[in-house]
């Protein structure tokens, strides 16, 4: 789900991989218009940005295009949660160079969480491009774009307490017509010491719960069938009815979305271990259509290190969490986000982290080395002391136990069967569906008649990889 890779990925890969994008692309496009070609790095939150962001410019006269070549604007909306992300955007601003110089009047623009931080930089010292956006000031983009047009570079990296966009339509850009995400809140107020977020992204707001209900809805009209909502820690959702002054917490917007439709399906992401109820928990229960997944970053499995990274819950507090899941939802799927080497941790630490990976049985995990962020609390207070080499052979390990996790995981699913949601051909061959079951295990089966792109199907799995669950329609 985290794209750090400088090829592209990302939107380009999953529109390239849909006939859907395809449809949209042509629909959307003008041939003597202007044209933009969006690019997007990072988490799922900046996608959905880029969604936000590319119905803006379709306001004002711009089509998206996937040919960079014939674009008029590039937009390039990036990450800043490791160096090694920043770093590939840098790159790519080098190439986006290479084609303006063949291409002049046309303009560069970096938009996201790099925005802040790096904005003199791309600005004066590298002259890389012509604006900076940053995430909460995507309508002041046709400004901008005016603006820099005329040969005024502009900056607007202004973070808001109250933007959420939440009456902007997003423009399925990358969609494979089946699913989409949701954005329900903005910002973080976690301060976890590692992380660059509450400083790129500002402090945490939530949106209009009527116009989330409002936007499921009209993805149900248009075909969908899974939305995801997005937020940095959906369990702090909370809006209140300015009318009559109710307060929705989270497990009441679940329930909100998941009545939309029992055809529709709910995923969320991401949860704070501090944070999830029973009631969220008794609320998945509740509702076939909400997913039996969590998405429960734990970061360390050692209550030291966890304080350190100002988590604000203990190992035990964590375990206590994860068995309440198995017991209010047993057939949930949990997975993590996973940091190797973080200041100080010993490898007794360390070890800590691996006996989590089996306690808590992962589905899957995203797992990296810690990356110093200039800023953080973190770098300001603690030294990174964990060799290069050992942060990677910790990664590794942790690589290794989550693989055994993820396939013993897999292998409890022989022989049952799950409805699955037919998002598209499999990437192999064209003569097998993809789709996720509840769980979000990607499970691969072979195409029958009658079945299409968007249909719930009961599938009986009868192989698995570590990665792919194997099986066949059962009718
Ligand atoms: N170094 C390494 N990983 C990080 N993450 C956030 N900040 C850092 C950092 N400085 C990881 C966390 C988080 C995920 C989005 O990225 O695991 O949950
Ligand atoms: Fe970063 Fe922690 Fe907020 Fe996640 S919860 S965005 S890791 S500060």
């Amino acid at each position: 789900m985290y794209n750090d890779n400088p090829t592209i990925k990302g939107l380009e890969k999953k529109v390239d991989e849909t006939k859907q994008g395809e449809v949209f692309f042509k629909e959307h496009s003008n041939d003597d218009g202007r044209k933009f070609y969006i690019e997007s790095y990072g988490c799922q939150m900046n996608f959905s940005d880029s969604e936000i962001v590319a119905s803006i410019l379709s306001k004002t006269g711009y089509s998206p295009t996937r040919n960079i070549e014939e674009s008029d604007l590039i937009l390039i909306n990036t990450c800043s949660i490791r160096e090694k992300a920043e770093d590939n955007v840098r790159q790519r601003l080098r190439v986006f160079d290479k084609i303006k110089v063949k291409r002049p009047g046309m303009l560069v623009g970096v938009l996201g969480c790099m925005a802040e931080r790096l904005k003199k930089k791309f600005l004066e010292e590298e002259k890389l491009v012509d604006m900076v956006v940053g995430p909460d000031a995507y309508r002041d983009l046709p400004n901008l774009i005016s603006r820099a047009s005329d040969g005024n570079k502009g900056v607007n990296v202004f973070l808001s307490r109250e933007e959420t966009y939440a009456e902007i339509s997003p423009l399925r850009l990358g969609s494979n017509g089946v699913s989409a995400f949701i954005s329900i809140m903005r910002g973080c107020d976690n301060m976890c010491s590692f992380c660059v977020v509450p400083f790129t992204r500002g402090r945490e707001r939530s949106r209009d719960a009527f116009s989330v209900i409002a936007e499921a809805t009209d993805l149900l009209s248009k075909g969908f069938k899974e939305v995801t909502l997005l937020g940095q820690n959906v369990d702090s959702y909370k809006w209140e009815n300015p009318e009559t002054k109710e307060t929705v917490n989270f497990a009441n917007l679940l329930e909100m979305v998941a009545t939309v439709s029992p055809e529709l399906r709910v995923r969320f992401s991401t949860s704070h271990p501090k944070d999830i109820t029973d009631e969220v928990l008794y609320t998945i229960k509740k509702y076939k259509n909400i997913c039996d997944y969590i998405h429960l970053p734990v970061q360390s499995g050692n209550s030291r290190v966890l304080e350190l990274m100002n988590r604000t819950y203990t190992r035990e507090w964590y375990k206590e969490r994860v068995e309440a899941i198995y017991r209010i939802i047993p057939e949930c799927a949990i997975s993590s986000d996973i940091i190797a080497g973080f200041c100080t941790e010993t490898e007794e630490e360390h070890q800590d982290t691996l006996s989590m990976i089996e306690f808590a049985k992962y589905s899957m995990s995203y797992m990296f080395t810690y990356s110093e962020r200039p800023g953080t609390v973190a770098a300001k207070k603690y030294p990174d002391d964990i060799p290069h080499a050992t942060k990677k052979r910790r990664l590794a390990e942790i690589i290794e136990v989550q693989s055994k996790a993820s396939l013993e995981s897999n292998q409890r699913d022989l022989d049952k069967s799950f409805e699955v949601l037919i998002e598209g051909d499999s990437k192999r061959s064209d003569k097998d569906f993809k789709g996720r079951n509840s769980q979000n295990k990607m499970v691969i089966f072979p195409k029958k008649e009658n079945y299409k792109k968007g249909d719930y199907v009961t599938v009986h799995i009868h192989e698995v990889t570590s990665a792919t669950l194997i099986g066949t329609i059962k009718d």
